[in-house]
């Protein structure tokens, strides 16, 4: 107790003195949880030699013993920068642990001398540690929040996930156009990172959907930097509890040759690489075997005359009408609607969310319970999905 009193007293007395000492400036947040892995996000304004030390979530203090360190290495190396991504291993199903994220600033990087400044680090002394759990094989239930096209609008995502520690929500799903472009990083962490991680982010993950408008501006090409996924690509697949989610990306709403994107845009090749994607998916025994299929698509493919949900729609809905979908998440239009199955061509229910609610959903092996709320957490309706 003492030497950390006085090692605490010191890194103040440094910081006090040091107007210039490294800072972790976002983040925490949780990506890409599963049942063995989970990543850590969070970034400096110094160029720094990044780690996280995990520690059992039992009885013993978080000093009680040296934590193992993991790193982001790459080419074995470390990665030096100031957006760090650590990616933590071999870590045990469905159970809780206990982290503490380290930035070690590096100055210079000589051929054959690391010249290092200053530490900072998440605070396990006058703060509980963070925690986070990993997913449970067939664990049987699970909690998730929707939120959909937020469009950097951080006070209704207050609103909306004001409660999501509380209730101990598995995870949060954003279906999309979270910011209306990408510009910049700072933007990015501005418009719904930042305000996440003080709601939830730095112990429960969020699952990215990408939108339309995360296609979108100078910094689009860096999305995957920042949401990483099992594919390495902004459409995956992930297993919670009984359910087996597929996440599409619809890409861009208008035809590739049309003026607003310039000549970059080539969606069209990109929803069929998807549509290739998909097909092996749906075979997958984890597909199959899965209690409920849920799959998510920011743009709906259906009930539109824009050529992008038309093409998704030609692509991807003949994959899925033979693929026993439980139902499809959507967003995009700004209001709530609701598609039994069998319309306009989707052989499943289509639940689009409204820009200005929210879906709480828990299941367990035989129920899927939806309750839609608006912004201030009022129930709207609630739908309830049984499993063959
Ligand atoms: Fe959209």
């Amino acid at each position: 107790m003492r030497l950390t009193l006085s090692l605490a007293t010191v890194m103040m007395s440094l910081t006090a003195i040091t107007s210039d000492a490294i800072e972790i400036v976002s983040g925490p947040y949780l990506q890409n949880v599963t049942d063995c892995e989970a990543t850590v996000v969070w970034r400096t304004d110094k160029d720094a030699l990044a780690w996280v030390e995990t520690a059992p979530d039992d009885s013993l203090n978080f000093y009680a013993e040296e934590r193992p360190r993991h790193y982001e290495t790459d080419m074995g190396r470390a990665v030096v920068g100031k957006l760090h991504k650590v990616r933590l291993k071999g870590l045990e199903s469905g159970k809780t642990y206990r982290y503490r994220v380290y930035s070690h600033e590096i100055v210079d990087q000589q051929p054959n001398h690391i010249v290092y400044g200053g530490m900072a680090a998440t605070d396990v002394y006058r703060r509980e540690p963070l925690r986070f759990s990993t997913r449970g094989v067939n664990s049987g239930k699970v909690s998730f929040c929707v939120v959909n096209d937020i469009h950097g609008d951080t006070a209704r995502l207050g609103d909306m996930l004001g409660k999501v520690r509380e209730d101990g929500r598995d995870f949060v799903l954003f279906n999309g156009d979270m910011v209306s472009y990408m510009d910049s990083e700072q933007q990015l962490f501005d418009g719904f990172i930042d305000r996440s991680v003080e709601l939830f982010a730095n112990e429960i993950p969020f699952q990215m959907v990408r939108g339309n408008h995360e296609s979108r501006g100078r910094f689009a090409q860096r999305y995957m930097d920042y949401f990483p996924t099992a594919t390495d690509k902004p459409y995956y697949t992930f297993s919670a509890g009984p359910v087996f989610f597929v996440v599409l990306d619809g890409g861009e709403d208008k035809p590739d040759s049309d003026i607003e994107y310039g000549g970059t845009s080539f969606c069209d090749a990109y929803r069929a690489e998807q549509a290739e994607w998909l097909a092996g998916v749906v075979e997958s025994a984890e597909f199959r075997n899965a209690p409920f299929r849920v799959v998510v698509v920011h743009v709906p493919p259906v009930q539109d005359t824009w050529h992008g949900p038309l093409h998704a729609k030609q692509l991807f809905l003949p994959v899925l009408n033979k693929a026993d979908v439980d139902l499809m998440l959507c967003g995009h239009l700004h209001c709530y609607r609701y598609n039994e199955a069998g319309v306009d061509g989707a052989e499943f229910p289509v639940l689009i969310n409204s820009n200005m609610e929210m879906l709480d959903v828990e299941a367990d092996n035989s129920t899927m319970n939806v309750v839609r709320k608006d912004r201030y957490g009022k129930e709207l309706g609630r739908f309830k999905f049984c499993s063959e």
